[in-house]
């Protein structure tokens, strides 16, 4: 039987072609979204992935739709944590809910869905979770001092729990992504975008192919010693 990934945000942008790479490698893949029910339509239409929807900021939700996976799919072994928003503003301007909207997505999502599945992959002695954090996590980012905040809390995040499940077969892992084409990176203004692809030594933005490969590699049996690791995927924008 293949192995099951669930990955959240899976419908689209970098987490649509993680769910797309998974299956092409023969995962049993299950992609979560959490509002554009058109968008999932289209992406099992034309994928034939399963997708489900709940909020990874609901702890609860996180609960009842994993179960629901598990009981359609089978237990989760692969956990790719990449449903991710931004709300940027000048920390002068940025609003409570702006603050609380992305820290509740971006970090207390890892916890909400990994603590559920965790028992069950330390019971079966394997598991992967793979955390997408972001160059911006590394470095800060001006006008992103909730994102940065909550990217920085996903590498903590994986390197202490990378410790607690290295002795039970589960390795857990973050990736950095830099600046990849996605409609998220596509929201900047383009003359603020334009001076970030400036600063990027590639001279480029990256391809959502590129970090897909990455979680392919760290969800791999090859990547089973590697873990806490933070792998860093961003045209040398910067260097960790
Ligand atoms: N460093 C220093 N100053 C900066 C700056 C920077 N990087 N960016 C903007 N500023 C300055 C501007 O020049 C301006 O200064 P003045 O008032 O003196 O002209 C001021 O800061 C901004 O003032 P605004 O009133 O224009 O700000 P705003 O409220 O309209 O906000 C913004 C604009 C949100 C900052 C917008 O410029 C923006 O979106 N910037 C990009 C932020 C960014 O990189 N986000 C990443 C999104 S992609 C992502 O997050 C994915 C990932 O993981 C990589």
């Amino acid at each position: 039987m293949s192995r099951v990934a669930l990955v959240t945000g899976g419908t689209r942008g970098i987490g649509a072609a993680i769910s797309t790479a998974l299956k092409s490698e023969g995962y049993t893949v299950a992609a979560t979204y959490a509002g554009n029910d058109d968008k999932a339509v289209a992406f099992t239409t034309e994928t034939g992935i399963k997708t489900f929807k709940w909020d990874v900021s609901d702890y609860d939700a996180c609960v009842s739709g994993i179960a629901k996976v598990e009981t359609e799919l089978g237990q989760v072994d692969i956990l790719v944590n990449n449903a991710g928003i931004t709300r940027d503003a000048p920390f002068h301007k940025m609003t409570r809910d702006q603050w609380c909207d992305v820290i509740r997505t971006n970090l207390d999502g890892a916890f909400n869905m990994t603590h559920p599945v965790w028992n069950g992959m330390r019971d079966r002695k394997f598991g992967r979770v793979v955390n997408i954090s972001s160059i911006n996590g590394q470095k800060g980012q001006f006008a992103q001092t909730n994102y940065s905040a909550a990217k920085a809390g996903d590498i903590g995040f994986t390197k202490a729990l990378a410790q607690e499940g290295a002795r039970v077969g589960i390795t857990v892992n973050a990736i950095c992504p830099g600046y990849i084409a996605t409609e998220m990176v596509m929201a900047v203004p383009e003359k603020v975008r334009d001076n970030i692809v400036a600063q990027i030594p590639a001279g480029r933005l990256g391809e959502v192919s590129e970090i897909a490969r990455c979680v392919i590699f760290l969800a791999s049996d090859d990547a089973g010693y590697i873990t806490g690791a933070t792998l860093t995927a961003n045209g040398g924008q910067y260097m960790a």
